[in-house]
């Protein structure tokens, strides 16, 4: 069960010849000529020798349908890692088979055939699922035919080799395995890595979210041939050189057993995952987490006029915890899909500008949505010199303006659809959408505009205002260590600072793990014993709290980023449960 592993200095070398022991080792379990396995709720799939992997059908949930795939079966979530029939998937009694003459395919109850391999496979002589969790094909001299590691979905795996010119394709969303918008590519003329997005469904490639450029200085006509994710989790590019390019170079891999896996997720980010083999105490510790992920910022390195961009249009981009994109409508619009929230917004009515007498303003309202713009988005108008109420005057008595963006003077009128939309608290200026007057006060913005007046502030919200402020005005080039404001964030709420310490690091260490405790049993109001304020808003408090214990997190890649710290505890991002803050001590 226990893979060695390699934490010390990869060895190419080894590595090769690891890589290469794949295909030679026999499998121990065999598909046999003959076999088939049926779509239904008690259908049991075929398991890697070590238990690792299954490949089989898999329900999507509340439907009676099917994906035939691989995933994890070791873990208490069965990540899917390989899917055959995203874009159509099977009917209950559906059947995977290995016919008697040696083809191998996935046919409906009807007989009508939903999936097979894309390269021809004849004279199969048997099929397996190997410890890698590569399912392979082979002939009767073990001459592999076809391999799900050389038809890739959204993951690679570790021993799993993309070769030039192949991609990953993301799927639509968590749950939706059809083909989505994002598209990973190894480029056939310079050897870079590259994250596109793309147009469904004709698959046109749009602009160019991530470039890691790999060629290697010394040696510059050498470009790169193959992205290999490694057995200890390292994504590697292969140069013709011989040389690598270690993508995950830096990053801190957490000691003991892991699987790994590097996923182009629905969201367009393409991360480096890392799960427990193993339960501790009994006990799964984590669940997913992230080692490494690019683009660094999808919301402002996505650009071009064309497409949707991360978040579809309409909306606005703004990072969350691991820098992942969250979409927001704007106001006066709503979700395309409601069960997709990257699937872009479309406009609520609006009463007819020209309808009866009536002023603009008894018929339209303007909303507010703060360091919001759309710069690669298209404008039918730039007027100079403006300010904010002239711009507001401007679009509500124009019928074609929708949405306007006053910025450093100028007010731009927009064209719709907007896409590419981003937040970024960086960015002074604004959008002014119009709104239907009737509507405002249902579609009011989720954040208050001010409610400091009439309500009195704890001390420890107050304090949390204070550092928020402090935090805001960071130039966006400081590093500022997220960590150490949540330490300040939680001694100013447990009223620690007042207290002497001995010994700052360990106590840090204790105070996060004491307020992740008593975070966890829902005993708050010990954290604030002295404050009878701050227990009179334990909302609030719990809110401070979590982002504290998500700023002390253990893992680095965990933490999140300044920009969803402000957003956490300004209220506009919810703020999800935190995990303890140090899984890999022996506390548990
Ligand atoms: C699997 O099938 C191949 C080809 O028929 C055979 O050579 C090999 O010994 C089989 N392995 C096992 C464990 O049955
Ligand atoms: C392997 O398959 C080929 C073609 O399908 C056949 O000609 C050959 O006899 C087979 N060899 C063995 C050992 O079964
Ligand atoms: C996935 O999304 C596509 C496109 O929106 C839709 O047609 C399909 O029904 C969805 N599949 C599932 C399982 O929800
Ligand atoms: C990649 O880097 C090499 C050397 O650093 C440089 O010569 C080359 O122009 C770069 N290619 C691209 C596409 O940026
Ligand atoms: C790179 O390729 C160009 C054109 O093919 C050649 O002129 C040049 O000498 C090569 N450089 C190296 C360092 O091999
Ligand atoms: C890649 O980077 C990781 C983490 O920094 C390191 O442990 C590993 O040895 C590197 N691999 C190579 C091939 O340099
Ligand atoms: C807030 O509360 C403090 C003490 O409870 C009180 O002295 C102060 O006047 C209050 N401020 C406001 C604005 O109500």
């Amino acid at each position: 069960m226990a893979y060695p592993c390699f934490r010390t200095t990869l060895n190419l070398l080894l590595f090769l010849v690891l890589t290469l022991s794949v295909f030679a080792q026999t499998p121990n379990v065999n598909v046999t000529l003959g076999s088939h396995l049926i779509a239904s709720d008690s259908s049991v799939p075929w398991k890697s020798p070590s238990g690792d992997f299954a490949f089989g059908f898999h329900k999507i949930n509340g439907q009676k349908l099917f994906l035939l795939g691989i995933w994890f079966d070791g873990i208490p979530e069965k990540t899917l890692v390989w899917y055959a029939n995203g874009d159509h998937l099977a009917p209950e009694g559906s059947k995977v088979e290995l016919t008697l003459d040696g083809s191998f395919r996935l046919t409906s109850p009807q007989g009508e055939e939903i999936w097979k391999p894309r390269s021809s496979v004849d004279g199969v002589a048997y099929a397996a699922l190997l410890n890698n969790g590569n399912f392979i094909l082979t002939d009767n001299s073990s001459k592999s035919l076809w391999e799900s590691f050389k038809d890739p979905r959204d993951t690679m795996l570790p021993t799993q080799i993309l070769e030039v010119d192949g991609k990953l394709s993301s799927r639509l969303q968590e749950s939706n395995y059809s083909k989505g918008r994002f598209l990973l590519r190894l480029q056939p003329n310079d050897g870079s890595i590259v994250l596109k997005t793309i147009a469904l469904p004709t698959d046109y490639e749009y602009g160019t979210y991530f470039t890691r450029n790999t060629s290697d200085e010394a040696s510059p006509n050498s470009s790169g041939y193959q992205l290999v994710l490694d057995k200890s989790g390292h994504l590697n590019v292969l140069l013709d050189s011989r040389s690598v390019v270690n993508l995950t170079m830096g990053r801190e891999f957490p000691a003991g057993d892991y699987f790994y896996r590097a996923t182009l997720d629905a969201d367009g980010l393409f991360t480096l995952y890392g799960h427990p083999r193993a339960q501790i105490n009994g006990r799964w510790g984590q669940t997913w987490f992230t080692i490494w992920s690019v683009p660094d910022d999808i919301c402002s390195d996505s650009k071009g006029d064309l497409g949707l961009g991360p978040c579809g249009y309409n909306s606005y981009c703004s990072l969350g915890t691991n820098r992942r994109p969250l979409c927001e409508c704007l106001p006066g619009f709503s979700l395309s899909d409601t069960n997709n929230k990257f699937g872009g917004c479309q406009q609520n009515s609006l009463p007819n500008c020209r309808e009866g007498k009536s002023k603009p303003e008894d018929l339209y309202a303007i909303q507010e949505v703060p360091n919001t713009f759309w710069p690669t988005s298209s404008n039918y108008e730039q007027l100079p010199s403006l300010n904010e109420d002239e711009c507001r005057q401007l679009c509500l008595s124009d019928c074609n303006c929708v949405v306007a963006v006053i910025k450093e003077g100028f007010c731009w009128k927009k064209k719709l659809p907007l896409s590419n939309g981003r937040k970024d608290y960086n960015t002074f200026g604004k959008a002014l959408v119009k709104v239907s007057n009737s509507a405002v006060s249902s579609d009011e913005p989720s954040r208050p505009k001010s409610d400091t007046g009439n309500k009195n502030q704890t001390t420890s919200v107050l304090a949390g205002a204070i550092l928020l402020e402090w935090f805001r005005n960071m130039p966006i080039t400081a590093k500022v260590d997220v960590y150490s404001y949540g330490v300040m964030l939680l001694e100013i709420i447990c009223c620690r600072k007042c207290l002497d310490m001995e010994n700052e690091n360990e106590e840090e260490i204790i105070l996060a793990d004491w307020a992740y405790d008593c975070y966890k049993r829902r005993k708050l109001g010990k954290l604030v014993e002295t404050d009878e304020e701050a227990k009179n808003d334990m909302k609030k408090l719990e809110r401070l709290v979590m982002v504290s214990i998500w700023c002390m997190q253990e893992d680095p890649s965990l933490r999140p980023s300044m920009w969803t710290v402000t957003q956490m505890l300004e209220g506009i991002i919810q703020v999800s449960a935190p995990p303890c803050p140090s899984p890999f001590s022996s506390i548990s």
